[in-house]
């Protein structure tokens, strides 16, 4: 997502109701935005006896796998949870390393999800990172930005709660300008002040490693979601074990606080 000025909504916003709101389509079958949270690559590198970076980078290379697979299995929107506000807390080390990281993945992986026909965003406060780090990130997201093939949203330096904050500063800031009326806040117009506004709400959320929680991601967002926590560890998610959860959600009764006729 192209880095907005903080004081105004961007101009190009759709509606929520453009975007669609993570409703399945009349179809009914799969999930068309799965999020996911790719969760225990530390455990995984530490059982093998080496560094959590060792970890991170099998977790990329898993990244690759999982997105190369959406095509063929229906998503069209896929957004992952890479670094959060509160993994700063990481030990120096780990954060530099995986800093590095994103910094390889992008310019590594540029070409190629490029071709592939994905468009890359980014959320999250970029505030924080550094400068050559969102140079990149503008670059690919430039270079990707005719791309409709899959939507891939990679969430970094990202907390729901931050993003609601920071939303909320923006929409202060257009009713203190005199652009919005306090009386027109509302549920359609909250969400196109988040880093999501050109999104689809999530359908799935997915989380890796058996901790059974959301740690802060898409809380705005995720209100609707269906929800699968399973075992295994990020670097072992297979797109088999991806289609097989993907599957399980069709059988799912969606009903959105309503009751099926
Ligand atoms: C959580 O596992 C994972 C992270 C904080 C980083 C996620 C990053 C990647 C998968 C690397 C690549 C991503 C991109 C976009 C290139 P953890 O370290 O908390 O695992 P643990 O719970 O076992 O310690």
């Amino acid at each position: 997502m192209a880095r907005r000025t903080s004081d105004s909504l961007s101009p190009d916003a759709p509606s929520s109701g453009e975007a669609g709101v993570g409703v399945l389509d009349p179809a009914g079958q799969g999930p068309r935005h799965v999020a996911i949270i790719m969760d225990g690559n530390g455990r995984w590198a530490t059982m093998r006896g080496r560094p959590r970076l060792f970890g991170h980078h099998a977790g990329a290379r898993r990244v690759r796998e999982i997105v190369e697979a959406c095509p063929d299995l229906g998503v069209k929107y896929l957004t992952i949870f890479a670094f959060s506000t509160e993994n700063w807390r990481r030990t120096q080390v780990e954060v530099a390393g995986l800093m590095s990281l994103f910094r390889r993945y992008i310019t590594g992986e540029a070409r190629q999800l490029r071709d592939e026909g994905v468009r890359v965003r980014f959320i999250g406060d970029r505030v924080r990172l550094d400068d050559k780090l969102v140079a990149l990130m503008d670059e690919l997201e430039l270079m990707t930005a005719g791309n409709d093939r899959v939507h891939l949203t990679i969430a970094l330096n990202y907390g729901g709660r931050d993003e609601v904050a920071r939303a909320t500063k923006r929409l202060a800031q257009d009713v203190a300008l005199g652009r919005l009326d306090p009386a027109d806040v509302d549920e359609e117009t909250l969400p196109k002040y988040l880093d999501t506004y050109v999104l689809p709400d999530p359908d799935l959320v997915i989380r890796t490693s058996g901790e059974a929680r959301i740690s802060n991601f898409l809380l705005w967002q995720s209100a609707y979601a269906e929800y699968e926590f399973v075992d295994t560890l990020w670097p072992d998610f297979s797109r088999a074990e991806f289609a097989k959860l993907l599957h399980g959600y069709g059988a799912r009764d969606r009903r959105f606080g309503g009751v099926k006729l």
